[in-house]
């Protein structure tokens, strides 16, 4: 395989401020949803790091399922168009859900998730998001937890991938843009 620091620009956010931020986050989650019946869905493939780490920096115990969704494909730009590649296992009725993404891009993805889950009887559905890009928002998404908003650059790294490829990278970076261009 190349070697992948040629294929990086610059290192955005490391692995070490991701853990600082999700045990704050968690904190927050903890008190937000005591007593309450927490269902911690992940969005596949990218939410894979942020699942694992942020489940386990909660104190609460808390289900995990995961919805594959899908709207990038091979390239930097989402399609628009969001498949189901693997639905939820669990009943959402009555079920405090908060969905667990890697990154809001364009936001189209959540936006599609959000509408397919409001007909599934949960008590709420919020959504905690690592990345957030403000300057890419085509539609609002009303995401209750942010890790880190960052610039408007195509990043990589701790579960995002560019064509499946540096979703093992421990820090969230930017591609260069030799790679897809
Ligand atoms: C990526 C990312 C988010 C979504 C964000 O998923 O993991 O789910 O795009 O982009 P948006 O806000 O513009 O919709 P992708 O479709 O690449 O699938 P993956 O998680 O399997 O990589
Ligand atoms: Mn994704
Ligand atoms: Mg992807």
């Amino acid at each position: 395989a190349a070697e992948v620091h040629s294929d990086i620009t610059e290192v955005l956010v490391t692995e070490e401020q991701i853990l600082e931020r999700l045990k704050e986050i968690a904190a927050q989650v903890d008190a937000d949803y005591a007593g309450k019946d927490l269902l911690l869905v992940g969005v596949l493939k990218g939410a894979i790091m942020v699942m694992a780490d942020f489940s386990r920096a909660l104190k609460l115990v808390a289900p995990i399922d995961w919805m594959a969704v899908s709207s990038y494909g091979k390239g930097t730009k989402s399609s628009g168009v969001v498949q189901i590649r693997k639905d939820l296992d669990t009943d959402l009725t009555g079920k405090h859900v908060l969905i667990v993404e890697d990154i809001i891009d364009s936001g189209l993805t959540l936006s599609w998730l959000l509408e397919n889950f409001e007909s599934r009887g949960a008590e709420s559905i919020e959504v905690f998001a690592l990345l957030r890009k403000p300057d890419a928002a085509k539609v609002e998404v009303n995401c209750r937890y942010v890790g880190f908003d960052i610039p408007n650059d195509f990043v990589v790294g701790y579960g995002l991938d560019y064509a499946e490829r540096y979703r093992n990278l421990r820090d969230v970076a930017v591609l260069a843009p030799h790679v897809y261009s």
